[in-house]
C-alpha cells in the first residue's frame, strides 16, 4: 500500500494510455484495420463485414479525429473491435506505381519499398502527434516513440519552435571582378533593386507572402591559387586565381511553404545577370546554399530529473551520464558523428516518409554542427544536442536531493522541408504520411522532424550509458532475421524472444527454433486428447550444442515444448554458456555438457561396420543419439529429485506408445492405461515458484517432448519399420529400466517393490509390515544371501543399472544408417543382444572404478549405521539409484563388518583423518564426522584397487560378458558388422574407467 507523499505522487503521475497503447503488439494488418478507424477520410474504404460500432459512424473530420484521438484516451476506441475488422481493399500505404516512378527519374527501372513505421507518444506544443517515420534500421522506431512516451509522460512533450519565415538563401557568385569590395557595396547600394528583380521571378510566392527579403553580399576570403595545395603535375587553368576574396550575394528568400531550392535556383539564375552587369563581373554559380541558417528548427523538454530513472539506474544517474556522453562528443569529432547520425536516423526518417529532400537536410545538419554560418565559430564538428540539469526557481537545493531539479534537453539546427509542391504530389504515399500527421505546414513538419531527432538522441544515449543498445538492437535485428528464415506472422514474436533470450541471432538459430516450433505443433494437434480449445501457446524450448572431437560441425537439437508459466523458457545447454538456474536444477549438476560431451564422444566411437554411410546419414544417427541421451540424462535426475511423478510420467509415455501400436505391448509388458500425457501433467503443475517446482513444472513437458520428438525422428528417419520399432522399444526400455528401482520414494512403498534388491534383502519373516519397517539393506547386513540367489539377484541388478549406457540403442541408431536390406528380424535382435552385453560390461567396468567405489563404499559404511529414522530415504537412494554390483557382491561375501574393517585397517596404515577413523571404528560417535562426503574424501585416499583387488577379480570373473559377446558375434557370422569395433567399445569403456587390468 502507498502512503503520503509516495501515494500523491503515484496519483499525479500522468498517465500516457492511448488509442495507440500496444500498438507494437499488433499484427501489421490489425494496425493497418486501426488506421481506418482512426482516419477515416484518409482511409475511406469500407469494411467487408460490418463490425458492431464501426468508426464509420463517425462524422469527425479527420483533424478533428486527430485531436481528440491521437492522444485520446484508449476508452476511445473501445467497441471499435480494430482487431475483427476485415477490410476488402488493400491498405494504400505502398509502393510506388511504376509508371509514376518512371516519370520521376531518368532511365528508371522499377521501385523498391521500405518500410513505414508510425512514432507514437509525441507531444509537440501541447498537440499529440504521429509521426511517420520511413527506414531501414530496425530499433529507430522504437526507440524515439520510447523516448516520447518518457518525456510526453514527465515532461508533458517536447517544445519546439522555428524561424519565424522559411528563409533559405540563393546564392550568386560574381567572378573576375576588379575591385571585389567595391562592387559588393555598389550591390548593396542598389538592395531593393535586386529585391524586386529577384522577386519578379516568383511572382506566385510573392503573392503567398513570400518572396526575396533581403540581400547581403559576402566577401568571402579567397586561398590564392599560389597558395592552394596542388597536385604534382598540376597546370593552372583558373582564370583570376589569384584574386583573396569571392563576391557571394545571398538572395534571402522566403520560400512559404515549400522547400524552395527550385525557387531558389530560379532566382539566383534570374538576378546573376544584373549583377554581373552592374560590377562588370563574370557570372560564376548560381544556386540554392543548403546552409539554411535562418530556417532553424529547435526543440526542448523538461523534466523531473527523478522521472529519467530507467532500468536500474537512478534519474540522476541517467542523466548524469548522458549530460558526460555529450560532453564527450563535444571534445571528440569521431564521437560527436556518431551521435549526429544517430541524430538523422530520426530526423531522416520523417524526411523521407514525408517527401522531403533529406539529403539537403543531413548538409545542413551537419555543416551546422561545424559551426558555420554561426556567430561562435567552433572549433571543429560538434555534437547537436545539449543536456543539463537545473533548478526550479527558488528552490532550496538539498544534497543528494532530485527535489526541484529538472532534466533539460535542446536541440537545434537548420530545417529546410516544404509541405506544398515537389513530389509531394507524384507519390500518392506522402497525402497519407502528411494526413496522419494533421497536414502540418512546413514549419509543423520540421518541428516533428527536429522532436524526433531529439528524441532519437535521448533514447540513444540513455541506452547507450545505461544498457547498451545491443539489447534492444537485437531485438529488432532478430525480428529480421526470423522473418528472413520463413517465421509464420504467428511465429515472429515468439521466435525473436528465443534468440534474444539465448543470445544467439542467427539465421540458423531461428531455422532450428521453427523447425522445433513446427514439430511442436504437429504433437500437439496430432495428441487427440489434449484439449483442442487450448490454442498452443509460445512454446518453450530446449537446445543443445554439441561438438564431437571428430566432427567438423556442431550438432544441435532444438525442441520445443509447452510449459504453463506466462512466459515461455528456454533452457540451453552448450559448452560456452553457464547454465540457468533452472537448467541446473532439471538436469542435476552432475548432467552437465561436459558430461554429455565426454559421453557422446566415448558411444560416438561405436562404428557398426565397414560400410560407411552418407554424410548426412551420419548427422542423423548422432542427433537420435544425442536426444536418446538426453532424454534419459533428464529422466535419471528426475527421477532422483522426483521418483513418483517421473516414474508416473513414464508409465504414461510408454502406455501411450503401446497404444498408439508403433511398439509391441509386450515387448514392454505394458498395460494400456486411457490417460492423456498432456493433461496429465499440466494438471498438477501448480506452481509455487522455487526453482525445484519451477524444474519440476518444465521437467514433465520436457521429457514428453524429449520422447516425442525421438518417437518423430524415429519414424521420419528410419525407413526400416522393424529397426524404427525396435528402436522405439529399447529406448522405452531404458527409461522404464531407470525409473523401475525408484518406484516408491519412501521405505513403505519398497515393500511392494519388485526391484532384485529388495528381493534379495528383505526377509518376508521378520517383515513387520509397517511402512516403518526399518530398510532391507539392514537385513542383508546381519544376513548373508544363499550364493546362487546372490548371483541371480547381482546379474538382474546388473542388467538393470546396464541399461543406463543404452549401448543397444546406439547400435540399432547405427544401423539405421546401414543398408537396411541387411537388417534381417535375426540380425535385429543379435544386435541388440550384443549392445546388451557390451552395456554390462560397461557397467561392471564403471562400478569397479575407484571413484565409484569410495563413493559407494563410504554410502554403504554410512547408511549401514542410519538405516532407520529420518535417513530411511537416503538409504533408499543409495540402493535403488546408486546400485553398484561389485558393492553388493562385497557385502554378500565379506559382509558389512568385513569391509569396515578392511578400510579402517588401510586407513590407519595411510593415517588419515582421525575422526574418520573413530567414527569407523565406533559409528555411535555421530559427531565425528559431517557426513558421507568425509568417508568418501577418505576413501579416495587409498588404493581401494589394490585393497579389493582379489574380490574385484572374482567379480569379473562372474559378471564379465566379454566371452558372450565374443561368442554371439562369431556363432551369428554378422557379415556386416565390425566384431573388433564393437570390442573395441568395451575396451575403452575399461580404459575411459581405468579399470583395464581387472579385465
Ligand atoms: C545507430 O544508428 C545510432 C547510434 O550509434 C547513435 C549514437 O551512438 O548516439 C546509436
Amino acid at each position: 500500500m502507498l502512503t503520503g507523499s509516495a501515494a500523491m505522487q503515484e496519483k499525479t503521475v500522468p498517465s500516457f494510455a492511448s488509442i495507440w497503447s500496444g500498438f507494437h503488439k499488433k499484427a501489421l494488418r490489425e494496425r493497418q484495420n486501426q488506421l481506418r478507424l482512426v482516419y477515416p477520410t484518409l482511409f475511406p474504404s469500407a469494411p467487408s463485414q460490418q463490425t458492431t460500432q464501426s468508426a464509420h459512424s463517425n462524422t469527425e473530420s479527420d483533424a478533428d479525429s486527430l485531436l481528440t484521438r491521437a492522444g485520446g484516451s484508449a476508452a476511445s476506441l473501445v467497441g471499435l473491435n480494430v482487431d475483427v475488422v476485415e477490410w476488402s481493399e488493400d491498405f494504400p500505404v505502398t509502393g510506388l506505381d511504376e509508371k509514376v516512378a518512371d516519370n520521376m527519374i531518368e532511365n528508371c527501372i522499377g521501385t523498391m519499398g521500405l518500410p513505414v513505421g508510425l512514432a507514437l507518444n509525441f507531444v509537440i506544443n501541447g498537440t499529440p502527434t504521429v509521426i511517420p517515420m520511413v527506414v531501414e534500421e530496425p530499433s529507430v522506431v522504437a526507440a524515439v516513440s520510447g523516448a516520447a512516451k518518457t518525456i510526453s509522460t514527465f515532461g508533458g512533450g517536447f517544445t519546439a519552435t522555428t524561424s519565424e519565415r522559411n528563409i533559405i538563401f540563393a546564392q550568386v557568385v560574381i567572378m573576375d571582378v576588379a575591385d571585389v569590395n567595391a562592387a559588393a557595396e555598389a550591390i548593396r547600394g542598389r538592395r531593393q533593386e535586386v529585391i524586386d528583380i529577384a522577386n519578379s521571378f516568383v511572382p506566385n510566392m510573392l503573392a503567398r507572402g513570400g518572396g526575396v527579403v533581403e540581400v547581403t553580399v559576402r566577401v568571402q576570403p579567397r586561398v590564392s591559387a599560389t597558395n592552394r595545395p596542388r597536385k604534382p603535375r598540376e597546370v593552372n587553368v583558373v582564370g583570376g586565381g589569384d584574386s583573396d576574396s569571392w563576391l557571394v550575394v545571398h538572395l534571402h528568400l522566403d520560400v512559404c511553404d515549400a522547400m524552395g531550392a527550385n525557387a531558389a535556383s530560379t532566382v539566383s539564375e534570374g538576378v546573376a545577370p544584373f549583377l554581373s552587369q552592374w560590377v562588370g563581373g563574370r557570372i560564376g554559380l548560381r544556386i540554392v546554399s543548403n546552409l539554411c541558417v535562418e530556417r532553424l528548427a529547435k526543440a526542448t523538454f523538461r523534466m523531473p530529473l527523478a522521472k529519467m530513472a530507467y532500468k536500474s539506474f537512478t534519474g540522476r544517474q541517467v542523466a548524469s551520464r548522458m549530460i558526460e556522453a555529450v560532453e564527450w562528443a563535444n571534445d571528440d569529432p569521431f564521437r560527436a558523428s556518431t551521435h549526429n547520425k544517430g541524430i538523422m536516423n530520426g530526423v531522416d526518417a520523417v524526411a523521407v516518409a514525408t517527401g522531403q529532400d533529406w539529403r539537403a537536410i543531413e548538409a545542413a545538419a551537419h555543416a551546422w554542427a561545424a559551426g558555420c554560418g554561426q556567430e561562435t565559430d567552433k572549433a571543429f564538428y560538434k555534437p547537436l544536442t545539449h543536456y543539463w540539469v537545473e533548478a526550479d526557481e527558488g528552490v532550496e537545493l538539498v544534497d543528494g536531493s532530485d527535489e526541484g531539479l529538472y532534466f533539460c534537453g535542446e536541440m537545434e539546427m537548420p530545417i529546410s522541408v516544404g509541405t506544398k509542391g515537389g513530389v509531394l504530389k507524384t507519390n500518392p504515399v506522402y497525402t497519407y504520411t502528411l494526413g496522419m500527421m494533421g497536414n502540418p505546414d512546413s514549419k509543423g513538419l520540421a518541428r516533428a522532424m527536429i522532436s524526433v531527432g531529439l528524441a532519437q538522441n535521448f533514447a540513444a544515449l540513455r541506452a547507450l550509458t545505461t544498457e547498451g543498445i545491443q539489447k534492444g538492437h537485437m531485438s529488432l535485428h532478430a525480428r529480421n532475421i526470423a522473418i528472413a528464415a520463413g517465421a509464420p506472422a504467428h511465429a515472429i514474436n515468439e521466435c525473436v524472444a528465443y534468440m534474444v533470450e539465448s543470445g544467439r541471432v542467427n539465421q540458423t538459430i531461428a531455422k532450428e527454433y521453427l523447425l522445433a516450433h513446427e514439430i511442436h505443433t504437429t504433437l500437439v494437434t496430432q495428441d487427440t486428447l489434449s484439449d483442442p480449445k487450448n490454442a498452443p501457446r509460445a512454446p518453450s524450448t530446449f537446445y543443445i550444442e554439441a561438438t564431437l572431437p571428430d566432427a567438423s560441425e556442431s550438432l544441435t537439437l532444438n525442441i520445443a515444448f509447452e510449459t504453463l508459466g506466462d512466459k515461455p523458457i528456454h533452457l540451453l545447454l552448450s559448452s560456452n554458456t553457464q547454465p540457468s538456474d533452472l537448467c541446473k536444477a532439471l538436469f542435476n549438476s552432475r548432467f552437465d555438457h561436459t558430461w554429455i560431451m565426454s559421453t557422446l564422444s566415448i558411444l560416438d566411437k561405436i562404428e557398426l561396420s565397414t560400410i560407411q554411410p552418407g554424410r548426412s546419414n551420419r548427422i542423423l544417427v548422432k542427433k537420435l543419439k544425442l536426444l536418446s541421451v538426453l532424454l534419459n540424462m533428464l529422466v535419471r535426475s528426475m527421477v532422483s529429485q522426483w521418483p513418483s511423478e517421473t516414474r508416473r510420467l513414464v508409465d504414461r509415455i510408454v502406455n501411450l506408445a503401446v497404444r498408439s501400436g508403433r511398439v509391441d505391448a509386450s515387448a514392454l509388458h505394458g498395460k494400456a492405461r486411457a490417460l492423456s500425457v498432456v493433461n496429465g501433467i499440466h494438471s498438477r503443475t501448480a506452481s509455487t515458484g522455487s526453482v525445484k517446482e519451477a524444474a519440476l513444472q518444465a521437467g514433465r513437458p520436457l521429457l514428453l517432448a524429449m520422447w516425442q520428438v525421438f518417437e518423430l525422428r524415429v519414424l521420419q528417419w528410419v525407413g526400416h519399420a522393424p529397426l524404427a520399432a525396435t528402436l522405439l522399444e529399447t529406448q522405452l526400455e531404458i527409461l522404464k529400466a531407470l525409473t523401475e528401482d525408484l518406484s516408491g520414494a519412501g521405505a513403505g512403498a519398497l515393500k511392494h517393490n519388485s526391484s532384485p534388491l529388495s528381493k534379495s534383502f528383505s526377509n518376508p519373516e521378520e517383515s513387520s509390515g509397517s511402512d516403518d519397517e526399518p530398510l532391507m539393506m539392514k537385513s542383508a547386513m546381519s544376513k548373508k544371501q544363499d550364493p546362487d540367489q546372490m548371483v541371480r539377484t547381482l546379474f538382474h541388478l546388473i542388467e538393470k543399472h546396464s541399461r543406463r549406457f543404452q549401448t543397444s540403442l546406439f547400435l540399432l541408431c547405427d544401423a539405421s544408417s546401414h543398408d537396411q536390406n541387411l537388417l534381417t528380424a535375426p540380425r535385429l535382435q543379435l544386435l541388440k543382444s550384443v549392445g546388451d552385453l557390451m552395456a554390462w560390461e560397461q557397467m561392471c567396468a564403471h562400478d569397479v572404478s575407484t571413484a565409484r567405489l569410495a563413493r559407494d563404499l563410504a554410502s554403504l559404511l554410512y547408511y549401514s549405521v542410519r538405516a532407520d529414522g529420518p535417513h530411511v530415504e537416503m538409504e533408499l537412494d543409495f540402493v535403488s539409484k546408486d546400485g553398484n554390483g561389485f558393492v553388493f557382491w562385497l557385502l554378500n561375501t565379506v559382509g558389512e563388518a568385513g569391509i569396515r574393517g578392511i578400510v579402517t585397517d588401510e586407513l590407519e596404515r595411510s593415517s588419515t583423518s582421525t575422526a574418520v577413523l573413530e567414527w569407523l571404528k565406533d559409528s555411535t560417535q555421530e559427531d565425528g564426522i559431517s557426513g558421507k562426503r568425509d568417508l568418501e574424501v577418505a576413501f579416495r585416499s587409498i588404493n581401494l584397487h589394490s585393497l579389493f583387488r582379489t574380490h574385484i577379480l572374482e567379480y569379473i570373473q562372474i559378471v564379465s560378458k566379454e566371452r558372450d559377446i565374443v561368442k554371439v558375434i562369431d556363432e551369428s557370422g554378422m557379415e556386416i558388422f565390425n566384431k573388433d569395433t564393437l570390442l573395441l567399445v568395451t575396451r575403452l569403456y575399461r580404459q575411459y574407467y581405468d579399470v583395464l587390468e581387472f579385465f
